[in-house]
């Protein structure tokens, strides 16, 4: 009530990418405060285990949001199982010029051209390192602007080594439409080499350290159905740990009516819900339970999550829903979902 009929109207008064700002800000000096350590005993329990980890609940935060891991805490004490912070590259860079974040508001949907703006993998794993939070912690990683795409595989290596010891899952994001040739990566011809060499590094660290970190990877709701097939056949045979959909979409059909639908960027809320709905459905019936499927897209209700459960997900994560819904959303997902 006091999101939508207070808070909300004030950050939307704002550009959306100085609201965003703002709230992490807010977040960023609650967790200072310590305010998140009061409410972390309400993380709600109804575990599952997925990837070998023991997640409290289903319910996490997608990645974007958090990118540098700023808030872990804070975001936790809202009741979240997992929080997926980054996308994070290897060195920091400041993503694309500014508008990049617009709100299709009659839509509930969002779309960013970010471009992976991030203070670089070091920084998050200092922001995370000594958190209190005790839901799983995962790590989305992905290759800087100014890399050559035959290259990218050193990016994301380097990458998983340095965040390697924070992390309890890491993702491989291929899927972001904002990061130029990045989705070419999901090619099954592109993708094989760079899975091999990243789970590669990651059995070198797993043998070092004594500790394996699942992999997963995430993928884009704009891939035809062959495409997809194909890309989830290298996933579960390259030995990555789970697959995650989706990632935004640069379809613009379900908001064509919309004048921000010209925008360039990706396209989430929910808009993306039932494309990546049908995504999860495809690839549950092709990998049949061989790798799991977190869910991602559109979720605003307990009812959207169990959908996405039903096509398939183990896991489902938000972000559209938390900025139009607000922090409750979290728990009243939670709630109907038991
Ligand atoms: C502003 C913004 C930034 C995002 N940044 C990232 C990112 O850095 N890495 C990533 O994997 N996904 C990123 N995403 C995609 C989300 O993680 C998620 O896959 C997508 O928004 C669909 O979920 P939703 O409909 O609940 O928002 C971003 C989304 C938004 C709206």
């Amino acid at each position: 009530m006091l999101y939508e009929h207070v808070i909300r109207p004030a950050l939307f008064c704002l550009d959306a990418e100085r609201a965003h700002g703002l709230t992490m800000s807010m977040m960023s000096a609650a967790q200072a405060l310590g305010f998140g350590r009061l409410f972390m005993k309400s993380i709600p329990e109804d575990p599952v285990e997925v990837m070998g980890l023991k997640f409290p609940n289903r319910l996490g935060l997608a990645a974007g949001l958090d990118k540098n891991g700023e808030a872990v805490d804070a975001f936790g004490a809202l009741g979240f199982g997992f929080i997926e912070t980054g996308t994070v590259t290897p060195s920091a860079q400041p993503g694309n010029p500014k508008p990049r974040l617009f709100r299709l508001v009659s839509e509930q949907s969002i779309i960013n051209r970010m471009g992976f703006n991030n203070h670089g993998a070091e920084n998050l794993v200092k922001n995370v390192t000594g958190r209190r939070y005790k839901g799983i912690l995962g790590i989305n990683i992905g290759r800087n602007n100014t890399t050559p795409l035959e290259k990218a595989g050193d990016d994301y290596a380097a990458c998983l080594r340095t965040v390697y010891d924070s992390a309890d899952y890491v993702t491989v994001n291929v899927s972001c439409p904002n990061t130029p040739g990045l989705v070419k990566l999901q090619d099954a011809g592109s993708l094989k080499p760079l899975l091999t060499k990243i789970l590669t590094e990651r059995d070198t660290l797993a043998a070092e350290k004594g500790r394996k970190v699942p992999v997963a990877v995430k993928i884009s709701p704009d891939l035809q159905k062959d495409a997809l097939l194909a890309a989830a056949d290298v996933i579960a045979e390259c030995g990555a740990d789970a697959v995650i959909a989706t990632n935004t979409t640069t379809s613009r059909d379900s908001v064509s009516g919309n004048p921000l639908s010209s925008e360039n960027g990706g396209l989430s809320g929910a808009a993306l819900r039932d494309k990546s709905t049908e995504a999860i459905r495809i690839l549950n019936g092709h990998l049949q339970k061989k790798i799991p499927i977190i869910g991602v897209g559109g979720v605003f209700s307990g009812a959207d999550a169990k959908e996405k459960i039903e096509a398939g997900a183990s896991l489902v994560e938000i972000f559209s829903s938390l900025i139009y819904r607000g922090p409750g959303v979290v728990k009243k997902i939670l709630r109907e979902l038991k």
